[in-house]
């Protein structure tokens, strides 16, 4: 595809939906409440706040600035930027970590779907706590409804990235964000004024310093990635359909706290029931699953509130999915010249097998392990927690020690016609802070020190 033809965002808004629909998702309404139960609760959340601010808005804006500035997909950037160098090796990963995501994901994504057709079938009506989380792990553990589920919404997602970024993502991302915060709201509301609720907030909202290990903090660096969809190139690839005229530092900026919002509210809306209902809050993955349908039993209109509430989040998962695969469409039609129907079509198919095994993992699939992990969660640990941390680390060194300076503030100042005060702070972040703190959370988590 020749540069000048190619695709690009139609407004202000329809960029900030569209990288913010790709942050919240999933990540932050299904996995940072299981995470942080996992991990100590508050103490996590106070770590995660530090890595977002420290971390996460450098990797995001060096993203951004690397994206618009070549108008290509990750791999091709980097030969852009570096040619003859082997740092076209660091888009090569997030490729692959696009293909690893999308399988585990979309799997997720598909269970919302199931739950939705509950919802609409009073599928969770008089039942208890227990029956309710032996209802999850019955549908998980089968072999046909899960793959099914999956299959559909691999065929949403390709159905929406097939018609381009503004005619596609676009114009979903622009209607559906919106309408899920307000949802998010109605749901904390209902959450608090539960009986028992302030358990749940303390939960969230004191840190527990004696929780506190090198385990929680490489889970709070790998959350905070997963949840801003970066250290993959989704947003070089979201960027490089930014026009000249954004401010990227203001983008990067409102998309990190959206996603930042969303997780605490998310957190809020959960954790008041798990506690007034007496669920332990470290049960895993299945958490949102087992909680939210007992709030929906208990609140006046909850059958109605229900089916909103996964139909939002199904519609979460699916602006993040369709980011996803097209950082993959986005390499097959640039780098292999094919069209974006025929890259779709290979992509979906391709990420289609690999998820039905990840559908797998609690049934048919299940003898597959790694060091105590199903398939799922080989993908889930190894994407968020190694692969993405590794490709920030990359893109901030990138970005504050290759690219060049002036190629930088060019970018960032929009050719010299916007001020961008931050950027000596932000050259000081991506040159020794973020690439230092990403190193040492890295290495103490696995560890290596
Ligand atoms: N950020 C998404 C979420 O929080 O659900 C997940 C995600 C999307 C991760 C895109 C990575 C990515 F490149």
């Amino acid at each position: 595809m020749q540069t000048g033809q190619r695709d690009s965002f139609g407004s202000r808004f329809g960029v900030i939906a569209a990288a913010a629909g790709s942050a919240i998702g999933l990540g932050n309404i299904w996995r940072f409440p299981y995470v942080l139960g996992e991990n100590g609760g508050g103490i996590f959340l106070l770590i995660y706040l530090l890595l977002v601010a420290m971390v996460g808005i450098p990797v995001m804006l060096s993203e951004f600035t690397i994206g618009r500035s070549t108008q290509r997909n990750p791999y091709g950037a980097f030969r852009r930027l570096a040619p003859g160098q082997p740092w076209y090796l660091v888009g090569m990963m997030g490729i692959v970590a696009a293909f690893m995501i999308l399988a585990f994901y979309t799997v997720v994504a598909g269970w919302t779907l199931e739950y939705l057709y509950q919802a609409l079938v009073h599928g969770f009506r008089g039942l208890s706590s227990q029956q309710l989380n032996d209802m999850f792990d019955h549908f998980r553990g089968g072999t046909f409804r899960p793959i099914l589920w999956f299959l559909i919404f691999m065929f949403l997602t390709a159905w929406i990235v097939v018609a381009g970024i503004r005619n596609g993502i676009e114009k979903y991302t622009k209607v559906l964000m919106p309408f899920l915060f307000v949802l998010i709201l109605v749901l904390d509301v209902r959450a608090v004024t539960l009986p028992g609720a302030a358990e749940g907030l303390k939960f969230l909202f004191k840190p527990d310093l004696s929780k506190i290990s090198a385990e929680t903090i490489l889970e709070a660096l790998g959350q905070g990635f997963f949840s801003l969809s970066i250290g993959m190139g989704t947003l070089i690839t979201y960027g490089s359909y930014i026009g000249k005229q954004e401010r990227l530092g203001n983008t990067a900026l409102n998309v990190t706290i959206a996603d930042t919002l969303i997780a605490v509210l998310a957190g809020i809306a959960i954790f008041p029931a798990v506690f007034a209902f007496g669920i332990q809050p470290d049960v895993g993955t299945g958490l949102v699953f087992k909680t939210l349908p007992l709030i929906f039993q208990e609140m006046p209109g909850g059958y109605f509130f229900a089916i909103i509430f996964f139909l939002l989040l199904s519609i979460a998962a699916l602006t993040s999915t369709i980011s996803v695969l097209e950082v993959i469409v986005a390499f097959f039609s640039e780098e292999l010249h094919l069209t974006r129907r025929s890259a779709t079509l290979l992509a979906s198919s391709a990420v289609g097998v690999l998820g039905i095994f990840a559908a797998g993992s609690w049934g048919w699939f299940h003898k597959v392990e790694m060091l105590g992990q199903n398939f799922f969660g080989i993908l889930d640990f190894t994407t968020a927690n190694i692969l993405l941390p590794l490709g920030g680390f990359f893109i901030v060194l990138f970005v504050g020690w290759f690219m060049g300076t002036d190629r930088v503030r060019a970018e960032l100042s929009n050719d010299g016609t916007i001020r961008a005060a931050y950027l000596p702070v932000f050259l000081f972040l991506v040159r020794f802070v973020a690439p230092l703190a990403i190193a040492l959370v890295f290495m103490n988590g696995l560890g290596w020190i």
